[in-house]
Protein backbone atom coordinates (compact mmCIF):
# COMPACT_ATOMS: atom_id res chain seq x y z
CA UNK A 1 0.00 0.00 0.00
CA UNK A 2 1.42 3.25 -0.78
CA UNK A 3 1.48 6.10 2.15
CA UNK A 4 -1.01 8.63 -0.52
CA UNK A 5 -3.45 6.03 0.78
CA UNK A 6 -3.82 6.05 4.39
CA UNK A 7 -5.80 8.52 6.15
CA UNK A 8 -5.40 9.69 10.01
CA UNK A 9 -8.27 10.66 11.73
CA UNK A 10 -8.55 11.90 15.28
CA UNK A 11 -12.26 10.92 16.76
CA UNK A 12 -13.25 11.55 20.09
CA UNK A 13 -16.17 12.72 21.68
CA UNK A 14 -16.84 16.00 24.08
CA UNK A 15 -18.96 17.95 25.97
CA UNK A 16 -20.64 21.45 24.83
CA UNK A 17 -17.88 23.33 26.40
CA UNK A 18 -14.95 21.31 24.37
CA UNK A 19 -14.12 18.76 27.32
CA UNK A 20 -12.82 14.82 27.18
CA UNK A 21 -12.97 14.01 30.64
CA UNK A 22 -13.41 15.70 33.97
CA UNK A 23 -9.86 16.91 35.32
CA UNK A 24 -9.59 13.39 37.44
CA UNK A 25 -9.89 11.52 33.71
CA UNK A 26 -13.95 11.12 34.72
CA UNK A 27 -15.89 10.25 31.71
CA UNK A 28 -19.31 9.01 33.30
CA UNK A 29 -20.61 12.21 31.33
CA UNK A 30 -20.96 10.77 28.76
CA UNK A 31 -24.38 8.90 29.19
CA UNK A 32 -26.44 11.59 27.98
CA UNK A 33 -30.27 11.37 28.46
CA UNK A 34 -31.48 14.17 25.43
CA UNK A 35 -33.57 13.22 22.58
CA UNK A 36 -33.71 15.08 19.51
CA UNK A 37 -37.17 13.87 17.71
CA UNK A 38 -35.09 14.72 14.14
CA UNK A 39 -32.00 12.91 14.60
CA UNK A 40 -30.65 10.11 13.04
CA UNK A 41 -30.70 6.58 15.03
CA UNK A 42 -27.71 4.28 15.14
CA UNK A 43 -28.10 1.19 13.46
CA UNK A 44 -25.55 -1.22 15.03
CA UNK A 45 -25.73 -3.09 12.09
CA UNK A 46 -24.19 0.38 10.38
CA UNK A 47 -21.89 1.26 13.02
CA UNK A 48 -21.06 -2.25 12.89
CA UNK A 49 -19.26 -2.49 9.44
CA UNK A 50 -18.20 1.12 9.80
CA UNK A 51 -15.60 -0.24 12.61
CA UNK A 52 -14.51 -3.01 10.30
CA UNK A 53 -13.39 -0.14 7.69
CA UNK A 54 -11.14 1.12 10.21
CA UNK A 55 -7.65 -0.61 10.00
CA UNK A 56 -5.73 0.51 13.14
CA UNK A 57 -6.17 2.32 16.77
CA UNK A 58 -3.79 4.75 18.17
CA UNK A 59 -3.87 6.14 21.66
CA UNK A 60 -2.25 8.16 24.61
CA UNK A 61 -1.09 5.80 27.52
CA UNK A 62 -3.59 7.74 29.82
CA UNK A 63 -6.42 6.78 27.40
CA UNK A 64 -5.37 3.05 27.49
CA UNK A 65 -5.74 2.90 31.06
CA UNK A 66 -9.06 4.37 30.81
CA UNK A 67 -9.57 1.88 28.22
CA UNK A 68 -8.73 -1.33 30.94
CA UNK A 69 -10.32 -0.04 33.50
CA UNK A 70 -13.53 -0.19 31.53
CA UNK A 71 -12.85 -3.71 30.90
CA UNK A 72 -11.61 -5.12 34.20
CA UNK A 73 -15.30 -3.81 35.33
CA UNK A 74 -16.72 -5.78 32.37
CA UNK A 75 -17.87 -3.24 29.99
CA UNK A 76 -15.86 -4.67 27.07
CA UNK A 77 -12.64 -3.85 24.87
CA UNK A 78 -13.65 -1.23 22.36
CA UNK A 79 -11.23 -1.87 20.00
CA UNK A 80 -11.79 -5.25 18.71
CA UNK A 81 -9.09 -7.46 17.54
CA UNK A 82 -7.51 -4.10 15.41
CA UNK A 83 -3.58 -4.05 16.04
CA UNK A 84 -4.15 -0.82 18.69
CA UNK A 85 -0.80 1.33 19.74
CA UNK A 86 -0.28 2.67 22.91
CA UNK A 87 2.39 5.86 23.14
CA UNK A 88 4.19 5.29 26.13
CA UNK A 89 7.64 5.80 28.06
CA UNK A 90 6.33 3.43 30.71
CA UNK A 91 5.39 -0.32 30.90
CA UNK A 92 2.24 -0.71 31.21
CA UNK A 93 0.39 -4.05 31.37
CA UNK A 94 -0.73 -5.87 27.91
CA UNK A 95 -3.87 -7.61 28.35
CA UNK A 96 -3.79 -8.75 24.95
CA UNK A 97 -2.15 -9.55 21.93
CA UNK A 98 -3.33 -6.92 19.36
CA UNK A 99 -1.53 -3.97 21.86
CA UNK A 100 1.72 -2.93 20.88
CA UNK A 101 3.39 -0.17 23.18
CA UNK A 102 5.27 2.72 21.11
CA UNK A 103 7.87 5.35 22.26
CA UNK A 104 10.15 7.58 19.88
CA UNK A 105 9.06 10.00 17.29
CA UNK A 106 5.69 10.64 16.56
CA UNK A 107 5.97 11.79 13.51
CA UNK A 108 8.62 8.91 12.39
CA UNK A 109 6.10 6.50 13.68
CA UNK A 110 3.37 7.78 12.11
CA UNK A 111 4.32 8.49 8.44
CA UNK A 112 7.10 6.11 8.47
CA UNK A 113 5.94 3.17 10.31
CA UNK A 114 1.76 3.06 10.62
CA UNK A 115 1.07 4.97 6.91
CA UNK A 116 2.90 1.75 4.77
CA UNK A 117 1.20 -0.65 6.74
CA UNK A 118 -2.66 0.70 7.04
CA UNK A 119 -4.74 2.92 5.20
CA UNK A 120 -7.26 3.98 7.59
CA UNK A 121 -5.63 5.09 11.02
CA UNK A 122 -7.71 6.14 14.03
CA UNK A 123 -6.43 8.26 16.92
CA UNK A 124 -8.82 7.99 19.49
CA UNK A 125 -7.05 10.06 22.05
CA UNK A 126 -6.38 12.11 24.22
CA UNK A 127 -6.00 15.34 24.61
CA UNK A 128 -2.10 15.30 24.80
CA UNK A 129 -1.82 12.87 22.16
CA UNK A 130 -4.38 15.04 19.73
CA UNK A 131 -2.70 17.98 20.53
CA UNK A 132 0.90 16.11 19.41
CA UNK A 133 -0.38 15.29 16.53
CA UNK A 134 -2.26 18.45 15.18
CA UNK A 135 0.95 20.28 15.66
CA UNK A 136 3.21 17.87 13.98
CA UNK A 137 0.67 17.74 11.44
CA UNK A 138 0.25 14.18 11.18
CA UNK A 139 -3.71 14.57 10.81
CA UNK A 140 -6.52 14.28 7.53
CA UNK A 141 -9.39 14.71 9.32
CA UNK A 142 -11.27 15.39 12.84
CA UNK A 143 -14.05 13.56 13.55
CA UNK A 144 -15.97 15.67 16.77
CA UNK A 145 -18.79 14.30 18.23
CA UNK A 146 -20.40 17.26 20.64
CA UNK A 147 -22.64 15.71 23.61
CA UNK A 148 -25.47 17.03 24.96
CA UNK A 149 -24.19 18.47 28.03
CA UNK A 150 -21.73 21.45 29.37
CA UNK A 151 -18.93 20.01 32.09
CA UNK A 152 -17.50 23.48 33.34
CA UNK A 153 -13.94 21.99 33.48
CA UNK A 154 -11.52 19.41 32.24
CA UNK A 155 -8.96 17.72 29.70
CA UNK A 156 -9.91 19.83 26.71
CA UNK A 157 -9.97 17.82 22.88
CA UNK A 158 -6.97 19.51 22.00
CA UNK A 159 -4.34 20.01 25.43
CA UNK A 160 -2.01 23.09 24.71
CA UNK A 161 -1.90 23.73 21.06
CA UNK A 162 0.17 27.38 20.40
CA UNK A 163 -0.93 28.22 17.13
CA UNK A 164 -4.05 27.85 15.19
CA UNK A 165 -5.20 25.85 12.39
CA UNK A 166 -7.50 26.19 9.83
CA UNK A 167 -10.49 23.07 9.04
CA UNK A 168 -12.98 22.56 6.43
CA UNK A 169 -15.93 21.29 7.41
CA UNK A 170 -17.21 17.87 5.66
CA UNK A 171 -19.87 16.64 7.21
CA UNK A 172 -22.50 17.49 9.93
CA UNK A 173 -24.73 14.53 11.24
CA UNK A 174 -27.34 14.91 14.09
CA UNK A 175 -28.52 11.84 16.15
CA UNK A 176 -31.71 11.38 18.04
CA UNK A 177 -29.33 11.27 21.43
CA UNK A 178 -28.51 14.85 20.83
CA UNK A 179 -25.29 13.80 19.51
CA UNK A 180 -23.90 15.89 16.86
CA UNK A 181 -21.12 14.57 14.84
CA UNK A 182 -18.73 17.01 13.22
CA UNK A 183 -16.27 16.30 10.89
CA UNK A 184 -13.31 18.34 9.63
CA UNK A 185 -10.92 18.28 7.00
CA UNK A 186 -7.39 19.77 8.35
CA UNK A 187 -6.41 21.98 5.89
CA UNK A 188 -2.20 22.11 4.94
N1 LIG B 1 -14.34 11.58 25.42
C1 LIG B 1 -13.59 10.82 24.65
O1 LIG B 1 -13.96 10.48 23.50
C2 LIG B 1 -12.25 10.38 25.16
C3 LIG B 1 -11.39 9.72 24.26
C4 LIG B 1 -10.13 9.37 24.72
C5 LIG B 1 -9.74 9.63 26.02
N2 LIG B 1 -10.61 10.25 26.85
C6 LIG B 1 -10.20 10.57 28.23
O2 LIG B 1 -9.08 11.45 28.17
C7 LIG B 1 -8.23 11.19 29.29
C8 LIG B 1 -6.81 10.96 28.79
O3 LIG B 1 -6.37 12.06 28.03
P1 LIG B 1 -4.98 12.78 28.35
O4 LIG B 1 -4.87 13.95 27.46
O5 LIG B 1 -4.89 12.98 29.82
O6 LIG B 1 -3.90 11.65 28.02
P2 LIG B 1 -3.54 10.79 26.71
O7 LIG B 1 -3.34 11.68 25.54
O8 LIG B 1 -4.47 9.63 26.59
O9 LIG B 1 -2.15 10.16 27.18
C9 LIG B 1 -1.03 11.00 27.41
C10 LIG B 1 0.16 10.11 27.64
O10 LIG B 1 0.48 9.40 26.44
C11 LIG B 1 1.88 9.22 26.36
N3 LIG B 1 2.39 9.88 25.16
C12 LIG B 1 1.84 10.91 24.47
N4 LIG B 1 2.61 11.20 23.42
C13 LIG B 1 3.64 10.33 23.43
C14 LIG B 1 4.75 10.10 22.58
N5 LIG B 1 4.98 10.85 21.49
N6 LIG B 1 5.62 9.11 22.89
C15 LIG B 1 5.40 8.34 23.97
N7 LIG B 1 4.36 8.50 24.82
C16 LIG B 1 3.50 9.49 24.54
C17 LIG B 1 2.48 9.81 27.63
O11 LIG B 1 2.41 8.71 28.53
P3 LIG B 1 3.53 8.19 29.57
O12 LIG B 1 3.44 9.14 30.70
O13 LIG B 1 3.00 6.82 29.86
O14 LIG B 1 4.85 8.20 28.86
C18 LIG B 1 1.43 10.84 28.02
O15 LIG B 1 1.45 11.14 29.40
C19 LIG B 1 -8.77 9.97 29.99
O16 LIG B 1 -9.52 10.40 31.12
C20 LIG B 1 -9.73 9.35 28.97
O17 LIG B 1 -10.79 8.71 29.58
C21 LIG B 1 -11.87 10.63 26.44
Amino acid sequence: MTDAGSRVTIHMAASLDGFIARRDGSVDWLETADEYADGATMDPERVEAFLKTIDCYVMGSRTYETALGFEAKGLGWPYGDKPTFVLTHRALPRTRDTVEFCSGDLAHFVNGRLRHAFRTIWFVGGGQLSAECLRLELVDEIRYSILPIVIGDGIPFFEKLDRDFALHLSEVNAYRSGMVELRYEVRR
